[in-house]
């Protein structure tokens, strides 16, 4: 079996376990649905980031960093995740996010600054436009004091951090066993592409049968394609893993976006609701709960016909449902 991981620092809890929903696969009554249990890779920690900075921290500590500098919504669980991860290393963290409709301290934003991350906020229209000079600056600038930093990607999704996903594979081959299953499917959300690329990959070289499938919150499946390719011939080149990436099969759904990016809808909030109460899981609207609601709306549209098992990967999020309180109506 391959086993040729890059070296990583531990910062998740793993193995997390693979869960099956059995009162959410009787009633929808199609395939067996199973839950990759990656909201428990650690509490402030939580999701799917921390696996994928183990390896691009280790890179980083390796070059002698001082400072991570990343970027992200105003929300970013991956920036809450970098803004933790440098305060328990004694890291400095500087965070380029974008200010969108509302500035309350809250959810993953309140832990950046209770982390003490060096906020840097832009608007919408700055943050797209400029970026790469963004990233720059602050690097000039801390060079000035002395301090070398390593820059980190929109959601770690390089070829670095696709292995936090590729080693994910990895359990879910052992979890597959343990619970003597072969499923035909493995999703999950899809926002800067790194998960779903890091799970094709994995499956690629380890030799699991299942289709990874990313379900887009965001952009387009033409883009998410283009981009798990990207991440993984990046890898492939800097690893030297001499695999030709066009057989690594990459799908992608896009069909429940809605209006866009962190923007929910009504019927994803009712979904987020009936599942918490039916089977004691919290998803987000942003990923997770976009995802598994699109999933979930397949599987009962016949999409997922004759499949006996899928695994959906939960990657977290939690602290983004908190900002979305007010769309949730209890009676
Ligand atoms: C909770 C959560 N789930 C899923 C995703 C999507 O993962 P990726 O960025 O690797 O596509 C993200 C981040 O984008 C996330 O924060």
């Amino acid at each position: 079996m391959f086993d040729q991981f890059p070296e990583k620092i531990n910062l998740a809890n793993t193995p997390t376990p693979l869960v099956f929903l059995e009162k959410l696969s009787k009633k929808i009554g199609g395939p067996n649905i199973w839950l990759k249990r990656d909201d428990f890779t650690g509490s402030f920690l939580t999701g799917n980031k921390v696996r994928k900075l183990e390896y691009i921290v280790a890179r980083a500590l390796k070059e002698g960093a001082g400072a991570l500098i990343t970027c992200g919504g105003i929300q970013s669980n991956h920036c809450r995740a970098t803004a933790l991860v440098c305060a328990q290393l004694g890291l400095e963290a500087h965070l380029v996010l974008r200010k969108e409709n509302s500035l309350e301290i809250d959810g993953n934003y309140f832990l950046d600054n209770l982390a003490g991350a060096k906020i840097h906020l832009y608007s919408p229209q700055e943050y797209f436009s400029n970026l790469e000079n963004i990233f720059v600056e602050i690097k000039n600038t801390l060079k000035t004091q002395g301090k070398h930093s390593y820059s980190i990607p929109t959601g770690a999704s390089d070829g670095v951090g696709i292995w936090g996903y590729v080693e994910c594979v990895k359990e879910l081959k052992a979890d597959f066993e343990l619970h003597g299953i072969n499923p035909e499917y493995i999703v999950c959300a899809t926002g800067s592409g790194g998960t779903q690329s890091g799970l094709s990959l994995g499956s690629h070289l380890l030799g699991v049968e299942a289709q990874t499938i990313g379900y887009a919150v965001c952009d387009d499946a033409n883009y998410f394609n283009k981009k798990a390719q990207k991440d993984i011939e990046q890898c492939n080149a800097l690893y030297d893993l001499g695999v030709s990436v066009n057989t690594v099969t990459i799908k992608t759904i896009d069909d429940y976006i809605g209006a866009g990016y962190a923007k929910g809808y009504p019927e994803l909030y009712t979904f987020i609701k009936e599942i918490c109460r039916l089977e004691g899981i919290v998803l987000d609207p942003v990923y997770t709960g976009k995802a598994f609601y699109g999933l979930v709306n397949d599987i009962n549209s016949g999409r997922y016909q004759g499949v006996k098992d899928i695994v959906f990967i939960h990657t977290g999020g939690v602290y983004g449902l908190f900002p979305f309180r007010n769309d949730f109506h209890f009676v």
